[in-house]
This record gives structure tokens, C-alpha cells and sequence, in this order.
């Protein structure tokens, strides 16, 4: 095998996703999808492109996709690149940006992937620490030689916690590479970057439809950067990446604003409970801004709650990070399905 497999690839652990379970009767709480069905017109949307017929290839830039971002935000159509989920953009931004030997720079603990991505390439990365109270510390924005991107989840995974907008400028424009900000939960957040990109061309912004869209399902994102790293990633992408059910998807949920006011009230009222609810039962739980909650505590080890919750057909993510501690995220699910979660938690405690 070492023969023919590339070194790096052998070495990497690789990316291992959240436990997907089969059945339906598990309260799944482990990866942060949206419980609510999506938006009836982006099931019209797909039954129209279906019907239709699927024997030509999909536009290899989703047109209609840039445009309605476009409109959202005001911004230029160049500025969007369509994906086949933000996992697909990550890929494409890493490829394009970090050669092998090179760095790429991510704050700890964050979303696993970064890491795997930057193996893929035989980059190396460097993980900087949130402080305790998960600001970020100054050596986020060093500049070092061989520096190429950084990565930044804001709000950040397992933590739920925000880095604000003007902190994001100045990391930005003291950086000597492009600032990845993955906005995969901005949409339960108060303020996100997107406007952030014409002021400061070293910013691009990463969205996906799989979280405040309830569409982990269809795996469709975009990102948003000044034209000329669009231009550069193009080269890079599968030239079909995104197919044509997921382009006409796409263009519907995010078209359909009302629906995604109502779901966002939905989860921040469940996510507000579900926070109150876990302080009471003694765990430290910093104030989300995403649709899950971080939950720690140094009290008792907490990798038998999850297993007692997962005997009992409640997932939840246990996650236990070097030098840094373990706690349970937890995903906002439907009223009653925290309910139950919460229930069983104080149960067992
Ligand atoms: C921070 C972050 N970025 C990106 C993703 C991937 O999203 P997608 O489903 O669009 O690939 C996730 C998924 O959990 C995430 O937590």
C-alpha cells in the first residue's frame, strides 16, 4: 500500500462526521441539523426541475443561485461560488490557497475538518487556543512566512460563541492571507460578514443551507469574496458540483425569507430554554449563538451521560478535546425533543 497511497494520506486519521443513525426513532441531536421540515417551495422547486428532466448537465456556476444571493445582499453575482455543501468550499478554498509544506491557521477547539483538509494538501497546521472565555488572543494574527489562510468559524463549533465584526476587520487586516470566516450558524447569530468582504478583500465568508435551512440533506453552500479569488477557485471546483435538484433547491429556500424568520424565532426560543434549563441542572454553558449549546462541567465525567442518553435513543455529540476538556454539545431540536433530552438529563444527574 505505501507503494502507491501518498505518505500524508497514510499518515491522516481522516475526518470521521457525527454519527448518522438509521433509525427514525432516535431524538437526534448530535449534528446540528434544523428539526423543522424546510420551506414547501423548495420542495415545489425540486418536483419542477425533476419533472423537467435531468438528462442535461446542471449550470456549472448556479446561476440563479448567485443572483438571488446577490439580491440578498446586495453584491456582485461574481462574488458567489456555489458548493456541494460548505464542506465542498472548504475543500476548494483549502486546494486553492494551501500548497503542500505551507500553513493554515485555525483557532482551538473548532470544527475537526480544517485539520484533515490541511493534511490532504501535506500542509501543516497551526491551532491557536481560544482564550478561556473564547475571545480570540493576539497571536491569531501573526503574520508567519509561510502562512497561507485562515480559518475561522464564527460562531465558532463546539462552543456556539461569536468573535465580534470589528475584532474580524482587525484580525483581517493585520493577517498576510485570505480570513476564511465560516458562517455555517451566522444565520442564528445577531450580526454576520458578508458586507465585510468589499471593505476588506483578504475576507471571504462561508455559508451552507444544511443548518438554518433544514437542508443537510440536499448538501449545497456558497461563499462570498472579492471576484478575483472567485475567478481562482473556479479553476479549482468540480466543474458540475453542484447538481441541478440543488441549484433549484437552493435558489428557493433562500428566496423564501419568511420561512426563515420563523424558524429562526423557533430555535433561538428552544435554544434559550434548553441554555436556562441546563445551567439549572449545574452545567456551564456559554451563551450560544448558534442552533446548539456547549455544555461542560468539572464536577462529574461526562462521557456516561452521553452514553446513558444514547441507550435511551437521545444523541447528543460528546466531545472530549486535548488539553482543552469534554463536553456535550447539544443541537436545538423541537420543543418537545429537548424536553425529553432535558428530562432525562436531570433524571440521571
Ligand atoms: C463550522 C462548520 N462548518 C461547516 C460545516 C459543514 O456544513 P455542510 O453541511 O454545508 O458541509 C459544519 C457542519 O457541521 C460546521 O460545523
Amino acid at each position: 500500500m505505501e507503494k502507491y497511497v501518498r505518505p500524508e494520506i497514510i499518515a491522516m486519521k481522516g475526518y470521521v462526521p457525527g454519527e448518522q443513525p438509521e433509525s427514525e426513532q432516535i431524538i437526534k441531536l448530535n449534528t446540528n441539523e434544523n428539526p423543522y421540515r424546510a420551506s414547501e417551495k423548495v420542495y415545489e422547486a425540486i418536483r419542477q426541475t425533476a419533472i423537467s428532466g435531468l438528462s442535461r448537465y446542471p449550470d456549472p456556476i448556479g446561476k440563479t443561485v448567485r443572483f438571488v444571493v446577490s439580491k440578498k445582499f446586495n453584491i456582485d453575482p461574481d462574488s458567489v461560488l456555489c458548493g456541494n455543501g460548505s464542506d465542498d468550499l472548504l475543500t476548494i478554498l483549502t486546494r486553492t490557497f494551501v500548497g503542500s509544506g505551507e500553513l493554515l491557521r485555525l483557532p482551538y477547539p473548532t470544527y475537526i475538518l480544517y485539520r484533515s483538509l490541511a493534511e490532504i494538501q501535506g500542509a501543516n497546521s497551526e491551532l491557536v487556543p481560544f482564550n478561556t472565555d473564547w475571545t480570540l488572543p493576539d497571536t491569531f494574527f501573526t503574520a508567519t512566512s509561510k502562512l497561507r489562510l485562515v480559518f475561522l468559524p464564527n460562531p465558532n463549533s463546539p462552543s456556539g460563541t461569536v468573535i465580534p465584526k470589528s475584532r474580524i476587520l482587525e484580525i483581517a487586516e493585520n493577517l498576510p492571507c485570505p480570513l476564511v470566516v465560516d458562517e455555517a450558524y451566522a444565520d442564528f447569530a445577531e450580526e454576520h460578514c458578508i458586507d465585510l468582504v468589499e471593505k476588506c478583500d483578504k475576507i471571504i465568508v462561508c455559508r451552507t443551507l444544511s443548518k438554518s435551512y433544514a437542508l443537510a440533506g440536499l448538501r449545497f453552500g456558497y461563499l462570498v469574496a472579492a471576484p478575483k479569488w472567485v475567478e481562482q477557485m473556479m479553476k479549482v471546483k468540480d466543474s458540475y458540483n453542484c447538481d441541478s435538484l440543488a441549484i433549484a433547491a437552493a435558489a428557493a429556500a433562500i428566496g423564501d425569507n419568511n420561512w426563515q424568520k420563523e424558524n429562526r424565532t423557533k430555535i433561538l426560543a428552544t435554544r434559550t430554554r434548553l441554555t436556562e434549563q441546563m445551567r439549572r441542572l449545574g452545567f456551564d454553558v456559554p451563551a450560544s449563538h448558534a442552533n446548539f449549546t456547549w455544555n461542560t462541567r468539572k464536577d462529574i465525567a461526562l462521557k456516561p451521560v452521553y452514553e446513558s442518553l444514547k441507550n435511551s435513543g437521545i444523541l447528543v455529540r460528546y466531545m472530549d478535546y486535548p488539553c482543552w476538556g469534554e463536553g456535550l454539545r447539544i443541537s436545538v431540536g423541537t420543543e418537545e425533543q429537548i424536553n425529553q433530552c432535558l428530562n432525562f438529563i436531570e433524571k440521571i444527574l
